[in-house]
């Protein structure tokens, strides 16, 4: 299915970061935002699936190789961004890590699960923002757009996902930062937050009970799709967005808003 362009939204020339861009909510993205008209820059632990998507998505992409949680890697992702694109006007802190099977609760978490998980999600995403908010400031400034999780605001009854929920929970707090950090320099600074969202690996990872127990517990009438997070994004990555600073948004299906009685 192809996403309605909205009218207001327009990225025409605007150059725009996404991390983990090679897959999943981050591919769905970085077409949206070329249809707006923007030049995007890909960077995926997965090299093939950055290289192929930004061949896909065309209009200047360039795929390239990043682990985020390497500082190396982010040191040579920004050399790309200074170099081939000049200007950054939007990042995109999507790229995670979850280990839904090690991410269990305090008491049976694995020291390792939680480290390769704080790592890359929160560690990760402050390199990148580090790297690249000097970038977007010399260029007038620009939008950070960090892709949180419901599960950062409140944590899963299941008791499940310890380690993935509290760095959700911690990078609400780094976009909040930045938004208070450089606003002034013209850096705007916003979480997303999706609830279950049908993705390819989504619908591959989660168990038909599951997924029908996510179903049941949302206010719609179904799950949210790739699109209604990128449109969201793509909103605040453009010049509509201009006063919105500081905000998570929650894009969920209003699962956190009814109580089971
Ligand atoms: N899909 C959902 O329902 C859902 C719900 C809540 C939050 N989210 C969040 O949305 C974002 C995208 O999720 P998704 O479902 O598309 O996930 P996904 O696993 O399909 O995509 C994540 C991408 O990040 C890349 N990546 C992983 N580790 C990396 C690293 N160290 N360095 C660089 N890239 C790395 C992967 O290769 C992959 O392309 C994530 O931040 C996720 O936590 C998704």
């Amino acid at each position: 299915m192809t996403t309605p362009i909205s009218p207001v939204v327009d990225l025409t020339g605007k150059s725009i970061l996404i991390t983990g861009g090679g897959g999943g909510l981050g591919a769905d993205m970085a077409a949206l935002f070329t249809r707006l008209g923007a030049r995007v820059l890909l960077a995926d632990i997965a090299q093939d699936s950055a290289e192929a998507m930004a061949a896909k998505v065309g209009n200047g992409a360039l795929g390239v190789r990043c682990d985020i949680s390497d500082e190396e890697s982010v040191a040579e992702l920004a050399d790309v961004a200074r170099c081939e694109f000049g200007r950054i006007d939007a990042l995109v802190n999507n790229a995670a890590h979850a280990d839904l099977a090690g991410d269990l609760d305090l008491l049976g978490t694995d020291t390792s699960v939680w480290r390769r998980t704080v790592d890359v999600n929160l560690t990760g995403t402050m390199l990148v923002s580090r790297a690249i908010v000097p970038i977007m400031i010399a260029g007038g400034g620009g939008s950070i757009v960090t892709i949180v999780s419901r599960a950062g605001i409140a944590p899963p009854l299941s008791s499940r996902r310890l380690t993935y929920s509290t760095t959700k929970a911690g990078l609400i707090m780094l976009a909040r930062h930045m938004a208070v950090a450089y606003g002034k320099k013209g850096v705007r600074s916003n979480s997303v937050a999706p609830g279950t969202i049908e993705t390819e690996r989504m619908l591959r990872d989660l168990s038909a009970e599951r997924l029908t127990q996510s179903r049941a517990n949302v206010l719609t009438p179904s799950l949210g799709r790739p699109e209604d997070i990128s449109n969201m994004v793509a909103y605040l990555a453009s010049d509509a967005g201009r006063f919105i600073t500081g905000q998570t948004i929650q894009i969920d299906g209003g699962v956190l808003t009814g109580l089971h009685e």
